[in-house]
């Protein structure tokens, strides 16, 4: 039996069917805290449905939620139907908290998927931490973070960068212009290009920041007409992504002279833009809607049956959806229900692999990241991406690409 289906108990309160008062200090299973109960796993699913970043969460929700679905609908994880209680924490870091907290403490879900912002990740980190349970976290972000309670399937910076930056270079030129909503994800991603730059000989010419949900452009486009970069590398999140886009069009500038070169403008940011304010712009991820390969076109055609002829697919949705899978075969891997904890899990997780959609990737059993494809990409009127660059190897995930000094590893974070 394993030391987390026991409860040490302290005092006399009764906690759980079966278990009798005065009989302080002793270990005794109690049915109650199985994770696992009457062929059911709880998971919680927590992306906001309202506030700024919904633009890009609610098809997070929509992609995990189709996981599940299909999951269940081909005979559950060994055997039990996966359970989603989904929390909607409305774009706000602190509601995040709050709601991770209530799917931990109150729900008892095995593990969390969630966030898109990395304020949001950070903000719930804690709940994860403090209670040993495991949160699956499919977006693209910083790095910088080596903890035993998250698996992050998205890309980091070496996974978005490192080809991206002298591609830029040599197509447009060394002038960048860094424009990001201000918090630690824009900052962290552009601490680590200016290192690719100074290698590469590229400089930054400006280097701004907006509040999340910022609308109004103006002052920065100024900026850019002024200082006259040959990119201008956008970090913005959120509504931002598209009142920048649109008031860049507006205000006369050309993608062939000055093109945006993105690390988070995705097909669901173009959805809301539209095609004509996207196109011509540059973006780096390890997947496209357009990928050519089985497993995407059963993704693609399966979502968009089940959200509607119109939806897209994209680099955060994508994880979102495959990530369940990897939960799954975790799961499996456990085998028996009496054993389903966070922490096992967790462990089962290391070194699963499945050919997802972008193709085949895998979870480093050193740092929890995920093995992805990346790829450059330019936007098209038509609101699709052309893929222009597909690299030849999956890139192992370097979080600490920026720190030369740090290393995650299974026994934690090392210096030197
Ligand atoms: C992000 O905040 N990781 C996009």
């Amino acid at each position: 039996m394993g030391i987390n289906r026991r409860i040490f108990l302290r005092g006399t309160a009764a906690v759980g069917a079966g278990v009798s008062v005065g009989f302080p200090h002793i270990w005794i299973k109690n049915a109650d805290l199985a994770y696992a109960q009457n062929g059911e796993i709880k998971v919680g699913v927590l992306f906001s449905l309202t506030g700024t970043t919904a633009i890009v969460e609610d098809s997070l929700n929509k992609a995990t939620l189709l996981a599940i679905e299909e999951i269940n609908a081909a005979g559950g994880a060994a055997g039990m139907k996966i359970v989603p209680i989904v929390e909607d924490p409305a774009s706000d870091p602190a509601t995040f908290a709050d709601k991770a907290r209530k799917l931990v403490v109150s729900d008892k879900a095995v593990s969390v998927f969630g966030s898109y912002t990395s304020a949001s990740r950070k903000a719930v980190l804690p709940v994860f931490e403090r209670r040993n349970n495991l949160y699956w976290y499919p977006t693209l972000y910083e790095g910088r973070e080596c903890s035993k309670n998250v698996i992050y399937t998205g890309a980091v910076p070496n996974q978005q960068q490192d080809e991206f930056i002298p591609w830029l270079i040599q197509k447009f030129g060394p002038k960048f212009f860094m424009i990001g909503s201000n918090y630690i994800y824009p900052k962290e991603e552009n601490n680590y290009a200016r290192l690719l730059l100074a290698k590469h000989g590229g400089e930054v010419v400006n280097e701004e920041y907006v509040p999340l949900g910022h609308s109004e452009f103006s002052s920065v486009i100024n900026k850019i007409k002024s200082t006259q970069p040959n990119v201008i590398f956008s970090t913005v999140v959120g509504d931002s992504v598209v009142a920048l886009h649109r008031q860049y069009r507006a205000a006369g500038l050309d993608p062939e002279k000055m093109p945006m070169a993105s690390l988070t403008t995705s097909e669901v940011e173009v959805a809301a833009m539209g095609g004509e304010a996207a196109a011509g712009h540059f973006t780096s991820a390890p997947y496209f809607m357009v990928h050519k390969s089985p497993e995407n076109e059963k993704f693609v055609a399966a979502y968009k049956a089940k959200y509607g002829a119109d939806s897209v697919t994209h680099f955060v949705s994508e994880p979102a959806y495959f990530q369940v899978y990897l939960f799954k075969q975790a799961i499996e891997k456990i085998g028996s229900a009496g054993d389903i904890t966070p922490e096992n899990i967790r462990e089962a997780a290391k070194d699963q692999e499945m050919v997802a959609p972008q193709g085949k990737v895998k979870i480093e059993r050193e740092n929890l990241h995920t093995w992805l494809w990346p790829k450059i990409a330019v936007a098209k009127s038509d609101g699709q991406f052309e893929v222009l660059k597909d690299s030849a190897e999956w890139m192992r995930p370097d979080p600490y690409s920026a720190y030369p000094n740090q290393k995650c590893t299974e026994a934690g974070l090392t210096e030197g």
